[in-house]
Protein backbone atom coordinates (compact mmCIF):
# COMPACT_ATOMS: atom_id res chain seq x y z
CA UNK A 1 0.00 0.00 0.00
CA UNK A 2 1.21 3.32 -0.88
CA UNK A 3 2.10 5.88 1.86
CA UNK A 4 -1.27 8.28 -0.03
CA UNK A 5 -3.60 5.02 0.05
CA UNK A 6 -2.63 4.81 3.54
CA UNK A 7 -3.58 8.17 4.30
CA UNK A 8 -6.65 7.69 3.16
CA UNK A 9 -7.44 4.81 5.85
CA UNK A 10 -8.00 7.32 8.57
CA UNK A 11 -8.19 10.81 8.72
CA UNK A 12 -5.34 12.63 9.55
CA UNK A 13 -4.44 16.47 9.29
CA UNK A 14 -1.61 19.05 10.05
CA UNK A 15 -3.20 19.56 13.25
CA UNK A 16 -3.20 16.33 13.95
CA UNK A 17 0.53 15.99 13.79
CA UNK A 18 0.95 18.92 15.79
CA UNK A 19 -0.78 17.58 18.74
CA UNK A 20 1.00 14.66 18.07
CA UNK A 21 4.09 15.60 17.81
CA UNK A 22 3.24 17.84 21.14
CA UNK A 23 2.61 14.76 22.80
CA UNK A 24 6.00 12.67 22.02
CA UNK A 25 8.15 15.91 23.07
CA UNK A 26 6.29 16.84 26.67
CA UNK A 27 6.44 12.76 27.17
CA UNK A 28 10.05 11.95 25.79
CA UNK A 29 11.94 15.13 24.66
CA UNK A 30 11.66 13.81 21.22
CA UNK A 31 11.18 16.78 18.64
CA UNK A 32 9.39 15.65 15.16
CA UNK A 33 10.01 17.59 12.68
CA UNK A 34 7.45 18.06 10.07
CA UNK A 35 9.12 16.32 7.49
CA UNK A 36 8.12 13.06 9.75
CA UNK A 37 4.15 13.55 9.17
CA UNK A 38 3.83 10.32 7.04
CA UNK A 39 5.87 8.22 9.48
CA UNK A 40 3.78 8.91 12.43
CA UNK A 41 0.74 7.71 10.55
CA UNK A 42 2.60 4.98 9.35
CA UNK A 43 4.10 4.31 13.21
CA UNK A 44 0.30 4.53 14.98
CA UNK A 45 -1.97 3.50 12.24
CA UNK A 46 -1.61 0.13 14.14
CA UNK A 47 -3.04 1.53 17.83
CA UNK A 48 -6.17 3.10 16.16
CA UNK A 49 -7.07 -0.11 14.95
CA UNK A 50 -6.34 -1.49 18.23
CA UNK A 51 -8.45 0.87 19.92
CA UNK A 52 -11.40 0.48 17.03
CA UNK A 53 -10.94 5.02 16.67
CA UNK A 54 -11.98 6.45 13.32
CA UNK A 55 -10.01 9.04 13.10
CA UNK A 56 -7.07 10.85 14.34
CA UNK A 57 -8.73 13.41 15.77
CA UNK A 58 -10.19 10.76 18.20
CA UNK A 59 -6.97 9.02 19.10
CA UNK A 60 -5.56 12.59 20.07
CA UNK A 61 -8.62 13.03 22.03
CA UNK A 62 -8.02 9.67 23.30
CA UNK A 63 -4.11 9.78 23.93
CA UNK A 64 -4.83 13.26 25.91
CA UNK A 65 -7.80 11.84 28.18
CA UNK A 66 -6.35 11.63 31.73
CA UNK A 67 -6.99 7.46 31.53
CA UNK A 68 -4.87 7.09 28.85
CA UNK A 69 -1.19 6.91 30.68
CA UNK A 70 -0.67 3.19 29.07
CA UNK A 71 -1.58 4.34 25.57
CA UNK A 72 1.03 7.59 25.47
CA UNK A 73 3.03 4.57 26.46
CA UNK A 74 2.61 2.50 23.44
CA UNK A 75 2.41 5.96 21.73
CA UNK A 76 6.43 6.50 22.90
CA UNK A 77 7.02 2.75 22.21
CA UNK A 78 5.66 3.15 18.20
CA UNK A 79 7.32 6.67 17.49
CA UNK A 80 10.50 6.33 18.71
CA UNK A 81 13.69 5.01 16.07
CA UNK A 82 15.55 1.67 17.62
CA UNK A 83 18.35 1.54 15.31
CA UNK A 84 21.25 -0.26 17.08
CA UNK A 85 23.76 -2.95 16.31
CA UNK A 86 26.37 -5.36 18.07
CA UNK A 87 29.79 -3.29 18.57
CA UNK A 88 28.42 -0.41 16.58
CA UNK A 89 31.01 2.63 16.70
CA UNK A 90 33.42 -0.59 17.23
CA UNK A 91 36.37 2.41 18.51
CA UNK A 92 34.37 2.94 21.78
CA UNK A 93 34.13 -0.88 22.06
CA UNK A 94 37.86 -0.45 21.55
CA UNK A 95 38.09 1.80 24.50
CA UNK A 96 35.94 -0.53 26.63
CA UNK A 97 38.53 -3.41 26.31
CA UNK A 98 41.91 -1.36 26.57
CA UNK A 99 41.08 0.93 28.68
CA UNK A 100 38.19 0.08 30.73
CA UNK A 101 38.29 -3.50 30.97
CA UNK A 102 41.92 -2.37 32.72
CA UNK A 103 40.31 0.11 35.49
CA UNK A 104 37.76 -2.07 36.02
CA UNK A 105 40.04 -4.84 36.89
CA UNK A 106 42.30 -2.36 39.05
CA UNK A 107 38.64 -1.39 40.82
CA UNK A 108 37.39 -4.60 41.56
CA UNK A 109 41.27 -5.86 42.98
CA UNK A 110 40.78 -3.04 45.43
CA UNK A 111 37.30 -3.68 46.61
CA UNK A 112 35.77 -1.21 44.50
CA UNK A 113 32.69 -2.08 42.22
CA UNK A 114 33.01 -0.91 38.45
CA UNK A 115 29.82 0.79 36.86
CA UNK A 116 28.69 1.47 33.48
CA UNK A 117 25.22 2.90 32.40
CA UNK A 118 23.93 2.36 28.41
CA UNK A 119 21.02 4.94 28.30
CA UNK A 120 19.51 4.08 25.44
CA UNK A 121 20.04 0.84 25.37
CA UNK A 122 17.29 -0.06 22.76
CA UNK A 123 17.33 -3.93 22.45
CA UNK A 124 20.40 -4.30 24.42
CA UNK A 125 23.08 -5.09 21.19
CA UNK A 126 24.99 -2.02 23.12
CA UNK A 127 24.97 -2.99 26.74
CA UNK A 128 25.85 -6.79 25.65
CA UNK A 129 28.56 -5.50 23.48
CA UNK A 130 29.89 -3.62 26.20
CA UNK A 131 30.24 -6.43 28.53
CA UNK A 132 31.29 -8.68 25.64
CA UNK A 133 34.13 -6.23 25.66
CA UNK A 134 35.27 -6.07 28.93
CA UNK A 135 35.39 -9.79 28.82
CA UNK A 136 37.62 -9.55 25.87
CA UNK A 137 40.04 -8.02 28.17
CA UNK A 138 39.35 -10.17 31.03
CA UNK A 139 37.17 -13.50 31.47
CA UNK A 140 37.32 -12.93 35.32
CA UNK A 141 35.19 -9.56 35.56
CA UNK A 142 31.97 -11.42 35.08
CA UNK A 143 32.64 -12.62 38.69
CA UNK A 144 33.61 -9.72 40.11
CA UNK A 145 31.65 -6.55 41.01
CA UNK A 146 31.14 -5.05 37.08
CA UNK A 147 27.38 -4.03 36.61
CA UNK A 148 25.76 -2.66 33.49
CA UNK A 149 22.31 -0.53 33.74
CA UNK A 150 20.73 -0.48 30.34
CA UNK A 151 17.68 1.22 30.17
CA UNK A 152 15.63 2.82 27.59
CA UNK A 153 12.19 4.78 27.58
CA UNK A 154 10.56 1.88 25.52
CA UNK A 155 8.98 -0.97 27.31
CA UNK A 156 8.83 -2.82 24.14
CA UNK A 157 12.83 -2.83 23.67
CA UNK A 158 13.82 -3.15 27.11
CA UNK A 159 11.78 -6.68 27.21
CA UNK A 160 13.71 -7.78 23.96
CA UNK A 161 16.81 -6.88 25.30
CA UNK A 162 15.98 -8.94 29.02
CA UNK A 163 15.09 -12.15 26.59
CA UNK A 164 18.61 -11.51 25.41
CA UNK A 165 17.41 -13.76 22.00
CA UNK A 166 19.23 -12.64 18.15
CA UNK A 167 18.35 -13.78 15.39
CA UNK A 168 21.56 -14.82 13.60
CA UNK A 169 22.21 -12.55 11.30
CA UNK A 170 22.15 -9.52 14.60
CA UNK A 171 25.16 -11.32 16.08
CA UNK A 172 27.24 -11.34 13.13
CA UNK A 173 29.30 -8.62 13.81
CA UNK A 174 30.69 -10.67 17.17
CA UNK A 175 33.90 -11.95 17.07
CA UNK A 176 33.41 -16.28 16.83
CA UNK A 177 35.65 -16.47 20.04
CA UNK A 178 33.45 -14.30 21.95
CA UNK A 179 30.10 -15.64 20.48
CA UNK A 180 31.10 -19.50 21.36
CA UNK A 181 32.15 -18.39 25.08
CA UNK A 182 29.18 -16.15 25.46
CA UNK A 183 25.81 -17.15 23.72
CA UNK A 184 23.97 -20.36 23.23
CA UNK A 185 21.87 -21.58 20.22
CA UNK A 186 18.13 -21.12 21.59
CA UNK A 187 15.55 -23.28 21.47
CA UNK A 188 11.42 -23.76 21.09
CA UNK A 189 10.82 -20.18 19.69
CA UNK A 190 14.39 -19.54 19.69
CA UNK A 191 15.47 -22.39 17.85
CA UNK A 192 16.49 -19.72 15.11
CA UNK A 193 18.36 -17.19 17.59
CA UNK A 194 21.23 -16.98 19.39
CA UNK A 195 20.88 -16.64 23.17
CA UNK A 196 23.13 -14.43 25.20
CA UNK A 197 24.33 -16.96 28.32
CA UNK A 198 24.14 -16.63 32.18
CA UNK A 199 27.63 -14.63 32.00
CA UNK A 200 26.18 -11.90 30.18
CA UNK A 201 22.26 -12.04 31.99
CA UNK A 202 24.44 -11.69 35.70
CA UNK A 203 26.35 -8.68 34.46
CA UNK A 204 23.60 -6.40 32.99
CA UNK A 205 20.14 -4.99 34.64
CA UNK A 206 18.14 -3.68 32.18
CA UNK A 207 15.24 -1.19 32.96
CA UNK A 208 12.67 1.07 31.50
CA UNK A 209 13.44 4.70 32.05
CA UNK A 210 12.70 8.32 30.90
CA UNK A 211 16.24 10.04 30.80
CA UNK A 212 13.61 13.41 30.75
CA UNK A 213 12.43 11.99 34.10
CA UNK A 214 13.97 11.61 37.40
CA UNK A 215 17.02 9.18 37.69
CA UNK A 216 16.59 6.75 40.42
CA UNK A 217 19.89 5.86 40.79
CA UNK A 218 22.22 6.56 43.67
CA UNK A 219 26.03 6.69 43.26
CA UNK A 220 27.87 7.77 40.23
CA UNK A 221 29.23 5.61 37.05
CA UNK A 222 32.18 4.72 36.19
CA UNK A 223 31.52 4.94 32.30
CA UNK A 224 28.21 6.19 30.69
CA UNK A 225 27.02 5.47 26.81
CA UNK A 226 24.35 7.48 25.47
CA UNK A 227 24.59 7.23 22.34
CA UNK A 228 22.45 7.60 18.88
CA UNK A 229 19.44 9.23 21.98
CA UNK A 230 20.04 12.93 22.34
CA UNK A 231 19.97 13.37 18.26
CA UNK A 232 16.18 13.11 18.27
CA UNK A 233 16.32 16.21 21.46
CA UNK A 234 16.40 19.91 20.80
CA UNK A 235 19.18 22.05 21.51
CA UNK A 236 17.76 22.63 25.12
CA UNK A 237 17.34 19.75 25.92
CA UNK A 238 20.55 18.25 24.75
CA UNK A 239 22.38 20.91 27.02
CA UNK A 240 20.17 20.24 30.28
CA UNK A 241 21.20 16.05 29.79
CA UNK A 242 24.81 16.54 29.48
CA UNK A 243 24.80 18.66 32.51
CA UNK A 244 23.17 15.84 33.94
CA UNK A 245 25.09 13.31 32.68
CA UNK A 246 28.03 15.11 34.22
CA UNK A 247 26.79 14.95 37.46
CA UNK A 248 25.99 11.56 36.91
CA UNK A 249 30.12 10.06 36.06
CA UNK A 250 32.54 10.14 38.09
CA UNK A 251 35.83 12.58 38.20
CA UNK A 252 37.90 10.58 35.74
CA UNK A 253 34.90 8.64 34.36
CA UNK A 254 34.34 8.15 30.62
CA UNK A 255 31.20 9.50 28.23
CA UNK A 256 30.60 7.90 24.88
CA UNK A 257 28.11 9.60 22.70
CA UNK A 258 27.03 8.90 18.90
CA UNK A 259 28.82 9.99 15.93
CA UNK A 260 27.15 12.80 14.90
CA UNK A 261 26.72 14.09 18.04
CA UNK A 262 28.51 16.51 20.69
CA UNK A 263 28.62 18.08 24.47
CA UNK A 264 26.92 21.39 23.77
CA UNK A 265 26.48 24.29 26.87
CA UNK A 266 27.73 24.46 29.92
CA UNK A 267 28.58 20.67 30.35
CA UNK A 268 31.51 21.44 27.74
CA UNK A 269 33.53 22.86 30.73
CA UNK A 270 32.96 19.62 32.86
CA UNK A 271 34.56 16.96 30.14
CA UNK A 272 37.69 16.94 28.10
CA UNK A 273 38.02 14.87 24.61
CA UNK A 274 39.41 11.57 25.30
CA UNK A 275 39.22 10.02 21.61
CA UNK A 276 36.89 9.95 18.89
CA UNK A 277 33.01 11.02 20.44
CA UNK A 278 34.47 10.09 23.82
CA UNK A 279 34.83 12.28 26.56
CA UNK A 280 36.45 12.36 30.31
CA UNK A 281 34.93 13.83 33.38
CA UNK A 282 37.36 16.47 34.55
C1 LIG B 1 18.74 4.89 17.85
S1 LIG B 1 18.54 4.08 19.40
C2 LIG B 1 20.24 4.00 19.95
C3 LIG B 1 20.57 2.69 20.63
C4 LIG B 1 22.01 2.55 21.08
N1 LIG B 1 22.35 3.53 22.07
C5 LIG B 1 22.95 2.62 19.91
O1 LIG B 1 23.63 3.63 19.72
O2 LIG B 1 23.03 1.65 19.16
C6 LIG B 1 17.87 5.40 20.44
C7 LIG B 1 17.17 4.88 21.67
O3 LIG B 1 16.91 5.99 22.53
C8 LIG B 1 15.69 5.75 23.19
N2 LIG B 1 15.14 7.02 23.73
C9 LIG B 1 14.60 8.05 23.03
N3 LIG B 1 14.14 8.99 23.88
C10 LIG B 1 14.40 8.55 25.13
C11 LIG B 1 14.17 9.09 26.42
N4 LIG B 1 13.54 10.25 26.61
N5 LIG B 1 14.57 8.37 27.49
C12 LIG B 1 15.19 7.17 27.33
N6 LIG B 1 15.43 6.60 26.13
C13 LIG B 1 15.05 7.30 25.03
C14 LIG B 1 14.83 5.12 22.10
O4 LIG B 1 13.73 4.40 22.64
C15 LIG B 1 15.84 4.24 21.36
O5 LIG B 1 15.79 2.91 21.78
Amino acid sequence: MTAEARQQEFPYTDTDFKQIKGILYDEAGIFLPSTKMSLVYSRLTKRLRALGLKSFYEYVLYVQGSGAKSERRQLVNALTTNLTHFFREPHHLDTVTNVLGPEAVQATSSGRSYRIWSAGCSTGEEPYSVALALLRHAPELAQRDVHILATDIDSDVVDHAKRGAYEKHIVRPVESGLLSKYFETGWGPNADRYVVRDTLRSMTTFKTLNLMQHWPMSGQFDAVFCRNVVIYFDEATKAVLWQRFASAIKPGGHLMIGHSERIAGPAREMFEPAGLTTYRRR
